[in-house]
């Protein structure tokens, strides 16, 4: 994908941004990133507790790559938010990233008092994003004839779309495998159809598609020409790590952990090396991370 040069207008930043742009030897894009007040398209409830947002953002959807996120200001309207209550923002993976049209998408939990605030958001409000943060997957057309494995657990569906699209655009052809413990908590799985390629789903209780984890149909089709993209809940990445390891499949995962700042500044969402002392930031260093780099389960 071409990258701009510059993404930064006075009119965009708000007054503050990180103008920094890198990219790893392994093709993980950190982008510069800056204030956006995107308006709300559609906001649609998907399952018993998650929903989809659809958003305007059109300097946000020029720079994210897939893997990235967004802070989200919850309080809604952000721009004349007329509280400091919830103070922090709530991180939010990127699922869609519409370039072309101005346009990403949102799928998130509700969880707690912000997200159940932001829930409450409807078509026409604003909200303030800073993003796009953190380091994308890897870019996809470095391997253009290496097999690629998007597993995804549950809320960590979602990021898989715009990584599926992404690495379609690039020649690819991705087998998504998604599971969840229900069909309900199937989020995202519309939006990774929707980019094309196979898609195989499971559930834990057999709601939808195979009974069983999401992993038990990585183990049977994993072998070690194949690249491995994971977003899921930490047992699930650690799993998935393991059968890659005893495979010998290049693996990439892309991690949660709590993120106050989303830029570094916190070290709220340190995740332990694998190797040595130490810890990484997730927001900075990752979310996606080489799976040999970080112990997810420390
Ligand atoms: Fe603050 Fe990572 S979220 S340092």
């Amino acid at each position: 994908m071409a990258r701009p040069a510059a993404l930064h207008t006075p009119d965009r930043t708000g007054g503050w941004s990180q103008l920094e742009d890198t990219e790893s030897p392994d093709g993980r894009v950190r982008s510069p990133w800056a204030h956006e007040t995107a308006t709300i398209l559609r906001h649609a409830r998907g399952g018993p507790d998650w929903y989809t947002l659809t958003l305007s953002a059109g300097a946000l959807a020029t720079a994210a790559l897939p893997g990235q996120f967004v802070q989200v200001d919850v309080r809604g309207d952000g721009a004349v938010a007329r509280t400091a209550d919830p103070l922090l923002r709530r991180p939010l993976s990127l699922c869609t990233i519409d370039a072309a049209g101005g346009r990403i998408s949102l799928i998130y939990r509700v969880v707690g008092r912000g997200t159940a605030l932001l829930a409450r958001a409807r078509p026409g409000d604003r909200l303030s994003l800073l993003g796009p943060l953190g380091r994308s997957f890897p870019e996809p057309s470095r391997r253009p004839d290496q097999p690629l494995l998007l597993v995804g657990g549950g809320l960590g569906i979602p990021p898989l779309a715009g990584a599926a699209a992404w690495a379609r655009r690039a020649g690819r052809q991705p087998v998504a495998l998604l599971g969840a413990r229900r069909a309900a908590d199937l989020a995202g799985v519309t939006e990774v159809r929707a980019a094309g390629g196979a898609v195989v789903t499971a559930t834990e209780d057999g709601s939808a598609g195979r009974r069983g984890l999401v992993t038990d149909i990585l183990s049977a089709r994993l072998s070690a020409d194949m690249e491995v993209w994971a977003c899921g809940p930490n047992p699930m990445l650690a799993a998935v790590a393991d059968l890659c390891r005893r495979a010998g499949a290049e693996c990439w995962l892309c991690v949660e952990r709590p993120m106050a700042c989303g830029f570094g500044v916190c070290i709220g969402c340190a995740i332990s090396r694998a190797a040595g002392d130490g810890y990484l930031k997730a927001c900075v260093d990752g979310p996606v991370f080489a799976a040999a780099e970080v112990n997810v389960l420390a």
